[in-house]
């Protein structure tokens, strides 16, 4: 959703945090703003659209020296992108200034008690309701803080905020709900923001923010209180190991092309040390018993990512597996039972709906697993158990490597829990040779795929609509691949399990509206066969991801015994164990989505209407 990021310290804060900004921005781009204290009062900037236009404001004015500042980029939930509704928002006295990323949900009734009171609203925000219910609060309060965590403790919904004081102008407080906010620690200063990669140039040292607490800031350090009663709290800084470089676009044109191609990489950090002697080592389970049925609950590629492993949990793993969207699942009112176990999946460890299904799940008295790339993040901390994806930072809008390193893991979970049920050998160590060999093969691919993706985009840049079509886990490939295609290039499309198009969808097919197969080496290619000539028998053009057979292969291989259609656009992956060609197809679909955004002069990272992280419902 939107970005957050404070400085109070010795260095000048502006330059501060428009840098910081910038590391934010895939959080929301449709304005932006930031604060700095100049002349015993505020100084508020703003500016519709990307931060270039911030930039660009910021740029003529004058003796920028304040060293404590904080900055916001937004992504809309409130009120249009314009600048009126731009954050930082101050109250009517222009006495405090406050960011804030989340919903307050119960904003209408404060802004018309405000109202009530002759308070004039400047915005139609949520977050100036906020601000100025501070502003009254701070009329009967002892104290600045007090005004400050008064006015929250009225506030329902989901925040994280900072504001700043005319009063204390060196100071910063912030305070979270249901959103990701943390404070980084340096000598001398201290950062606040809504994400690591926002201060990580200056110290790796990192103090994660609870739900219904309040942090004091500035320069000399830092306090943490509960908002209830104020009380002090304790808590160490946690060192994080990401370095710069792992947060930087390393020469690639965008980050989601630098993402793709950090995938081989990816898969060989996830199974770095996670098997030894044949066996699954996830010592972050053993403790936890195998569940009787595992419920996999997320969003977008993650839900996609769980859709793809249900097939190896229920065959390897020997757990029935249920794979539902967590904004469904969490109103559902789902029956669990407690020896059941639901697993959260989901890159950021922030996203709102999948956090309310953990909750929900731990409410039923079920154990949850989070499946999480984002150290220190709310699911990761609220799970029974976490198991890290350690993908690094992603910071495309549209999420790549975070599904790659979620799939490898899902694949070890899978025979994690057959090993623990003492299910075959045979085939978990196939399954974990398949795995071992994808980082050579996706790193001996990629380019080649690279340039079949652009090839084939430019040739099919014209289509208004596509299907993506495939079977048994190859259909959750699909609905990711149409998912890609939709978020970057704004070209509609249609993930269908492939049995399916004969039950209404193939009435769509003509010559201009393309499918794009996914014709694996697997058990389903039969069929995926047939219904290739299905769509080519409508005149429908088929892009058609298939395995080369290799030199010699006996006479009963799959795909040499069967009569495979001629295919329009045949686009060959090398033969492999279909677990291995899965992780090749999908880099495949997403340098397709990739190349098609990037011809059609699209901003590929940071794609209109949406935001990483969606902290809000
Ligand atoms: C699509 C995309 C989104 C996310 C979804 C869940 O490219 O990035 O669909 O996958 O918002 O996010 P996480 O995994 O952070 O819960």
């Amino acid at each position: 959703m939107c970005g957050i990021i404070g400085y109070s310290g010795h260095r000048p804060a502006v330059p501060l945090v428009l840098e910081g900004l910038r590391r934010l921005e895939y959080r929301g781009y449709d304005s932006s703003g930031l604060a700095y204290a100049q002349a015993g009062g505020l100084r508020v900037i703003r500016a519709p659209g990307k931060l270039g236009a911030l930039e660009d404001r910021v740029a003529s004015e004058p003796n920028l020296l304040a060293t404590t500042g904080m900055g916001h980029t937004r992504w809309a939930t409130h009120g249009l992108p314009v600048e009126r509704n731009a954050h930082p928002h101050m109250d009517e006295g222009r006495t405090l200034a406050l960011v804030h990323n989340g919903i307050i949900e119960n904003f209408q009734e404060i802004r018309s008690e405000l109202a009530a009171g002759g308070c004039r609203f400047q915005s139609d925000t949520d977050t100036e309701a906020l601000a100025c219910l501070i502003a009254r609060e701070r009329r009967s309060a002892p104290s600045l803080l007090e005004a400050f965590a008064r006015a929250l403790r009225r506030a329902r919904g989901a925040y994280a905020v900072v504001m700043m004081a005319a009063e204390e102008p060196d100071t910063m407080y912030a305070a979270r709900l249901s959103a990701p906010l943390l404070l980084g620690v340096g000598a001398g200063e201290c950062f606040v923001a809504s994400d690591i990669p926002a201060f990580l140039p200056y110290t790796r040292e990192v103090v994660f923010l609870e739900d219904g607490e309040v942090a004091r800031i500035h320069g000399s350090g830092w306090e943490l209180l509960r908002l209830d009663d104020l009380a002090p709290l304790v808590r160490m800084p946690q060192h994080i190991a990401w370095d710069m470089q792992a947060a930087a676009k390393d020469g690639y044109k965008h980050f989601m092309l630098k993402e793709i191609m950090e995938q081989p990489r990816v898969v060989a950090d996830c199974l770095s040390g996670r098997v030894a002697g044949g066996r699954v080592l996830l010592p972050e389970l053993d403790n936890l018993p195998v569940p009787a049925r595992l419920r996999v609950v997320a969003c977008g590629t993650s839900y996609n990512a769980g859709l793809w492993a249900r097939h190896l949990l229920e065959g390897q793993g020997g757990v029935p597996a249920d794979v539902e969207i967590a904004s469904e699942f969490r109103y559902r009112r789902p029956l669990l039972e407690p020896e059941e176990c639901v697993l959260v999946i989901s890159q950021s460890g922030e996203t709102a709906d999948t956090l309310a299904a953990l909750r929900l799940a731990r409410s039923r008295g079920c154990r949850v697993i989070g499946l999480c790339n984002v150290v220190g993040s709310s699911i990761a901390r609220e799970a029974d158990a976490v198991l890290y994806t350690q993908a690094g930072p992603e910071i495309s809008v549209a999420s790549t490597k975070a599904m790659c390193s979620q799939m490898a893991l899902l694949v070890l979970l899978a025979i994690y829990y057959g090993q623990r049920r003492g299910l075959a050998g045979t085939e978990s160590s196939a399954l974990l040779d398949a795995l071992h060999a994808v980082p050579v093969m996706l790193r001996e691919n990629l380019p080649s795929l690279r340039e079949t993706a652009a090839r084939l985009a430019r040739r099919f840049a014209g289509a208004r609509s596509f299907f993506y079509l495939g079977r048994g886990p190859a259909y959750a490939l699909a609905q990711e691949g149409a998912l890609k295609l939709k978020e970057l290039s704004y070209i509609h499309a249609e993930g269908y399990a492939a049995g399916e198009m004969k039950h209404g969808p193939i009435a769509l097919v003509d010559p201009d509206f393309p499918s794009f197969v996914l014709a694996l080496d697997d058990p389903f290619l039969p069929k995926v066969l047939s219904n290739i000539e299905q769509v080519q028998a409508r005149q429908g053009k088929v892009i058609a991801l298939m395995q080369r057979r290799p030199p010699g292969a006996p006479a009963d291989a799959p795909v040499g015994a069967l009569p495979s259609p001629e295919v329009d656009e045949p686009w060959y992956l090398p033969a492999a164990h279909p677990l291995t060609a899965a992780f090749l197809a999908l880099p495949a679909l997403q340098l397709f989505s990739y190349e098609m955004a990037d011809y059609l002069g699209k901003d590929v990272d940071q794609p209109r209407n949406l935001a990483k992280s969606v902290t809000v419902e």
